[in-house]
């Protein structure tokens, strides 16, 4: 909800309106170049007359923080001062960067390109809607659930079974990926009685590691090349080995069997606990997936999932499936905490399921994620590079020959108004043989925005020398 309305008060209704929507961008509910609201859906949302969110709208154009674009409806072209930056998480920049310092001079709309963000545009916002109507209609007699709501449970179990081949999967609920491993890594360091020893991909997904340190555990970095992680490297010793096989992150690969049996092995055999993130394992949109490392070995993998790339992360929902003693022992730490992910997100997603709409929207977005790719690949080939990383999921990266280039690509780009990540920011900070290339991702901005902010990411690649692809 963008705006609440008290029809008891004497402010008049456009003027509540356009606060509840200044409200919005500087708390990050909207941020800039997202699309607002058509003034007629709005006023039909709030039970006003279009007159009211007409006038509400031009207040705020006037004020030059929204804006139209022609046939493509009214956008927030600049925050509000004091707005934080919302999916386009400032935390994920480099030091010493922030989303301002990148927006175009004269304070248009950037685009941002940086991974992370689910696709939005494809989403059926009636099926969406209903599903939290339905999810609103809560038992007033419902005990916590410590294992998460049943009906999302048995929902998710179905998903992992049709869309990761994963059969009669006992699903925990979770907040999001990083909280479920929030939980484990407090779990084992408890266990253990000393600091858990992670095995961590690398370059890799730096909010795990985050979570990892922040848990006082010693990260370790495990070699990464084009198809994922390198089991014959990794060191004895390990407690945790974090992977992500369906779709290494950063760099796209997609971990061949032989080596995710052989890591299953390793796991077995040195008694550590294999995390995998499947964080878009749904999102392969040309050939079949390969068995998830939690059907190959449900005695030692604990598999973590998010609705944070099929739905959107602000639902603050996810998943987890590990062997049934560690769950058991996990289900123990939240009884003694008192703490269980909040029933809200799930009885959304659960209730979206059961309508058909998460499978519908899947379709619909594998098949918008595959077009996007395309016109990524093309724009980064037109301008004389290679792309690494699979036909999935909602991101690639450019290789580039040094992380001076590869600075001064992200530095232009942000000065066309084009957000893009390095993969500088994505290594260990001890890492000793650093890659370097941009990340482009495709799934924040509507198809057209992408088309123009591609344009330039063209221009600014043609202009740097291409990397090893
Ligand atoms: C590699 C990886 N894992 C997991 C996630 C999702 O994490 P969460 O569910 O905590 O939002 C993301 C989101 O960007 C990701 O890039």
């Amino acid at each position: 909800m963008l705006v609440a309305l008290d029809r008891s008060a004497p402010t008049p209704l456009a003027v509540q309106v356009a606060d509840g929507l200044r409200g919005a961008a500087l708390d990050g509910r909207l941020r800039v170049g997202e699309r607002v609201p058509a003034t007629r859906v709005l006023a039909r949302e709030l039970g006003v007359s279009r007159t009211v969110t007409a006038a509400a709208y031009d207040q705020l154009v006037a004020e030059g923080w929204l804006g139209a674009r022609h046939g493509s409806g009214t956008f927030v072209l600049a925050a509000p001062s004091g707005a934080a930056p919302r999916g386009s998480d400032a935390s994920s920049l480099p030091p010493g960067d922030s989303n301002d310092a990148l927006l175009p001079p004269g304070g248009g709309a950037a685009t941002d390109l940086r991974p992370g963000s689910p696709c939005l545009e494809v989403l059926d916002t009636a099926s969406w809607r209903r599903a939290w109507r339905r999810a609103g209609d809560l038992d007033p007699a419902a005990r916590p659930e410590y294992a998460g709501v049943p009906a999302f449970r048995a929902a998710v179990s179905e998903h992992l079974l049709r869309h990761r081949g994963l059969v009669g999967a006992d699903v925990l609920a979770t907040a999001g990926t990083t909280a479920g491993l929030t939980e484990l890594v407090a779990l084992l360091t408890r266990r253990l009685g000393r600091p858990v020893r992670a095995g961590f991909e690398d370059p890799g997904y730096r909010r795990a590691a985050g979570v990892l340190r922040a848990a006082g555990a010693e990260v370790i970095a495990l070699a990464v090349d084009a198809e994922g992680v390198v089991v014959g490297n990794l060191p004895a010793g390990l407690d945790l080995v974090y992977v992500t096989p369906a779709h290494q992150y950063p760099l796209g690969g997609r971990l061949p069997v032989a080596r995710r049996a052989a890591l299953v092995e390793r796991a077995r055999a040195e008694g550590f606990v294999l995390v995998e993130d499947d964080y878009d394992g749904e999102l392969r949109y040309d050939v079949a997936p390969l068995p998830v490392l939690a059907a190959l070995g449900p005695d030692v993998v604990v598999h973590l999932g998010t609705a944070g790339k099929i739905a959107t992360p602000d639902l603050g929902v996810g998943w987890l499936v590990a062997p049934p003693a560690l769950a058991a022992e996990l289900l123990a730490q939240r009884r003694t905490t008192g703490t269980r992910p909040a029933p809200a997100g799930q009885q959304v997603l659960a209730a979206w399921v059961h309508d058909g709409g998460l499978g519908r929207h899947l379709t619909r977005l594998r098949r918008e994620l595959r077009v996007r790719r395309g016109l990524v690949v093309d724009a980064v080939r037109a301008a004389g590079h290679g792309v690494l990383g699979d036909r999935a999921g909602a991101h690639l990266v450019v290789p580039l020959p040094s992380a001076a280039l590869e600075r001064g690509v992200v530095d232009a780009a942000g000065g066309a108004g084009v957000l893009l990540d390095g993969l500088a920011a994505h290594h260990l900070d001890d890492t000793r043989e650093r890659r370097s290339g941009v990340l482009v991702g495709w799934a924040a901005p509507s198809r057209t925005e992408l088309g123009a902010a591609l344009e330039r990411v063209r221009g600014v690649l043609a202009g740097a020398a291409a990397g090893p692809a």
